[in-house]
């Protein structure tokens, strides 16, 4: 028997290779926003330079505006020109955009699906695309329910055997639990589970699978990675920028909905989470999804959460203007551009260790980073005077910009008296490595192509993220406005309190 000739070059054994997608297509809804500018052209150019992408891939640019193709040709252009992370190279260039299509239309206009159905075809057939295709949603949610029923009718939906068809949903999933449940019906309605990816673009982030390296690749840390000895973990994601320009999306979301629900209950998942038995989709979600459900908030949420908006202040050396004198925010608008919560993880590893999750517009400065603080030594053979400057052993993760980790513990100062004092180790991405980290998208758009499902969550996930913020998000619409803080400062007086009534303090990055 004629045994089956495996490629050297692409044994799907090789995991050192990079896996190229195969014949493929992207359909972009919302193609005219600023994500589809800044970030997913750019991506999607940086792949084709990587030459990761197949040679005959499409893109097709689907919006109300009357564009020819060559008008998207020029809009992607200067998109990838101005965003993307890889140099231009003219003949990359050259060939992705012999890929690109425009269709005009509104959703709810079937000509203009029909017709979209008939770029696709006519794709396969020019380009090899193979019938796959990937539809990103990049709307607002009220406009999932009738783009995938006009999916369904133009037959986009359903694949022919030997194809796949995918669609991919950005976040805000839902509004509350409610909401999120029936977008997920509405959403598999039309695409089984399986084909629906969920993007939460912190997942695509290198320093956020390196917190998976970080855990299961070393003994180091495993055995004091727990109760016993971990005394509280804080997770910062702080932002200096202000909202102007968001308040369509914004106004009414808030800090909590916008990334607590997404991006920092995932990181907390991968920290807290025990090993997977594989890093295969199943088998990694199965344990994020185990921690999620043993997750709650603690009360009583007016001194374990905490709430802001900024005012105007100074950001450095600029002033800037307050949430309230944001152009399109209503003048009495209670949205939070800070939010504090604290979580109770109900497992035997996390048993009375408390989660601070915190995140805020204009704030001090940008910064991203989980910090993992241990309990002080039980003894301390040293006069007193010789410790009073010595912190709490922490483990940080640098998630961002200053992307590595660090470790803090006490040393000796120099010199004949016995003085300790916090001094840091820390490993850099920048030093330890000369290759650059692709973006977040590059990796989740690839995954994508690929159908590798693991950096998405999924509708359980989501669901469940839901249930631990929803108690603390119907306490603060009970209870009134959120408390002002000044722009350039790291938030409301209440969140200092929140901890130090703990005995903690938040870091000060
Ligand atoms: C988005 C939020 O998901 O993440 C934004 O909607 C936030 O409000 C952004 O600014 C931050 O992303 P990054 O990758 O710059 O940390």
């Amino acid at each position: 028997m004629a045994r089956e000739w495996v490629n050297p070059l692409r044994d799907p054994r090789d995991k050192r290779l990079p896996r190229i997608a195969g014949p493929s297509g992207l359909v972009i809804f919302g193609v005219t926003g600023d994500l589809s500018r800044k970030k997913l052209m750019p991506a999607i150019y940086d792949l084709a330079n990587r030459g990761l992408l197949p040679p005959g891939f499409a893109l097709v640019g689907f919006a109300r505006r009357d564009w020819a193709d060559e008008d998207f040709m020029k809009v992607v252009h200067d998109a990838v020109k101005q965003h993307a992370r890889t140099p231009f190279r003219e003949a990359v260039w050259d060939r992705l955009a012999e890929g690109l299509r425009f269709v005009q239309g509104t959703f709810d206009d079937d000509n203009a699906f029909d017709n979209l159905a008939k770029v696709l075809e006519d794709l396969d057939r020019e380009r090899g695309t193979g019938g796959n295709h990937a539809f990103y949603l990049s709307i607002p949610p009220n406009a999932f329910p009738v783009v995938c029923k006009q999916l369904a009718r133009a037959g986009l939906s359903a694949p022919q055997p030997n194809q796949w068809r995918r669609v991919v949903i950005e976040k805000p999933f839902g509004h509350d639990l409610k909401s999120a449940r029936e977008l997920n019906e509405i959403v598999n309605d039309v695409f089984p589970e399986e084909s629906v990816f969920r993007i939460d673009h912190y997942l695509g982030k290198e320093t956020v699978q390196n917190i998976l390296a970080l855990r299961f690749a070393n003994q180091l840390w495993e055995p004091i990675w727990n109760a016993n000895y971990v005394d509280h973990v804080q997770i910062t994601m702080a932002e200096d920028i202000g909202l102007g320009g968001r308040a369509g999306y914004y106004d009414g979301i808030g800090a909590a909905r916008d990334v607590i629900q997404n991006h920092l209950l995932q990181l907390l998942a991968l920290t807290a989470m025990e090993e997977p038995i594989s890093f295969r989709p199943k088998a990694l979600r199965a344990e994020k999804i185990k921690i999620l459900e043993a997750t709650r908030p603690v009360e009583p949420f007016a001194s374990t959460t905490a709430r802001g908006q900024y005012t105007g202040g100074w950001q450095g050396a600029q002033k800037v203007p307050g949430l309230l004198e944001e152009e399109g925010f209503a003048k009495d608008s209670i949205t939070e551009t800070y939010a504090a919560i604290t979580l109770a993880v109900d497992t035997r590893r996390w048993a009375g260790v408390p989660f601070y999750l915190r995140t805020g517009k204009r704030l001090g400065r940008r910064v991203t980073e989980i910090a993992v603080v241990f309990k002080r030594a039980p003894h301390l053979p040293f006069d007193d005077t010789a410790t009073e400057e010595l912190g709490q052993n922490a483990l940080v993760v640098r998630v961002q910009p200053d992307e590595g980790v660090t470790m803090r513990f006490g040393s000796k100062v120099p010199g004949n008296a016995m003085d300790i004092r916090d001094v840091s180790m820390d490993f850099s991405y920048g030093h330890a490595f000369t290759e650059s980290s692709p973006e977040a998208y590059e990796r989740l758009l690839l995954d994508l192509l690929l159908g590798e499902p693991s950096l998405f969550p999924n509708s359980e996930e989501v669901e469940l993220s839901w249930q631990i913020l929803e108690p603390v998000l119907d306490h603060w619409e009970k209870h009134g406005r959120p408390e002002p803080y000044p722009a350039g400062t790291w938030g409301p007086e209440s969140a200092d309190e929140m901890l130090a009534r703990t005995g903690r303090h938040w870091r000060r990055p």
